[in-house]
Parts: C-alpha cells; sequence; structure tokens
C-alpha cells in the first residue's frame, strides 16, 4: 500500500472514531443527579427518534445554527414534566405517533445534552 493511500485511510478513520471518543470523554451527568422523570430512559432510543423524525431541521429553521438554541432551559420548559409534556405536545402536533417509551427516550436526551434539570432534594 502507498503512503498518500494509507494517510487517506488513517484521516478517514480518525474523522469517524473522534467522534465516538469525544462522545464518550464528555462528562455525563452523574445518575443521582438525573432527575427522576428520566432515570431508565433507552437514550440510544431518544437520540435515534430525533435525528428520524428531523427534529433539528425544523428548529434550525427558526432559530439558526445547529437549532439546539431552541432549547431553552430558563424559558417555559423549566422543569422535567414541561420538558416531557412539550415532547409529547409535538409527538402530537407533528403525528409522530410516539408511544409513552419514545416521548421518555426524547425528553431524557434532550434533558441531558441540553436541559440538565437537577433532581430535586
Ligand atoms: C415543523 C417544525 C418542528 C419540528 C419538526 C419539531 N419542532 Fe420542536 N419546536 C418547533 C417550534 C416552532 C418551537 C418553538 C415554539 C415556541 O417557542 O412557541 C419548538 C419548540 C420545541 C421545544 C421547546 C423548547 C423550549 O425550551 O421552549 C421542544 C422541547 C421541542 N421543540 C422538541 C422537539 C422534538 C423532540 C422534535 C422532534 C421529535 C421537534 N421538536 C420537532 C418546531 C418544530
Amino acid at each position: 500500500m502507498t503512503g498518500p493511500k494509507l494517510q487517506r485511510m488513517l484521516n478517514g478513520l480518525a474523522s469517524v472514531l473522534l467522534p465516538v471518543l469525544l462522545a464518550a470523554a464528555m462528562p455525563a451527568q452523574a445518575a443521582e443527579t438525573v432527575p427522576a422523570e428520566f432515570r431508565g430512559a433507552d437514550l440510544a432510543l431518544g437520540e435515534k427518534l430525533i435525528l428520524e423524525h428531523r427534529c433539528s431541521s425544523c428548529h434550525i429553521r427558526q432559530v439558526g445554527g445547529d437549532g439546539s438554541a431552541i432549547y431553552r432551559p430558563q424559558g417555559r420548559i423549566s422543569r422535567p414534566a414541561a420538558l416531557l409534556a412539550m415532547v409529547e405536545m409535538c409527538s402530537t402536533e407533528l403525528k409522530l405517533q410516539l408511544f409513552p417509551e419514545d416521548v421518555h427516550a426524547v425528553a431524557a436526551v434532550l434533558q441531558r445534552d441540553h436541559y440538565r434539570f437537577k433532581a430535586s432534594p
């Protein structure tokens, strides 16, 4: 195998692995500080649903950037129950037909990545 070709392969590999490694290195919220509402959620399922339903593509049209500015923990969605209700509302509004465990999973991912509510003592 020639040098440049190997280099390209390694670069390709790095671009695949790096995001995975970065995600793994990000400090996850310690389990006991996650509000009870979001414990036990299937986060992988939530991530998949958020991609599948293209939530950000529409949010990007609203707020630009990567769309995440739409998530405002200081705003109306100021506690876990409100986040769950909002995801439920979007699901109904957009006719996504999510099961309750899907709503739970999606809300838990938004909690982890954007809202970061603390468990009530
Ligand atoms: C067709 C466009 C559209 C799609 C698709 C969409 N949203 Fe939204 N979403 C909005 C708009 C518009 C708002 C802002 C509503 C407002 O502030 O009155 C919003 C607001 C929100 C909020 C509240 C943000 C906050 O803190 O106030 C959440 C949570 C949310 N969306 C979740 C989702 C999820 C999860 C999905 C995918 C399953 C999704 N949305 C798909 C348009 C969309």
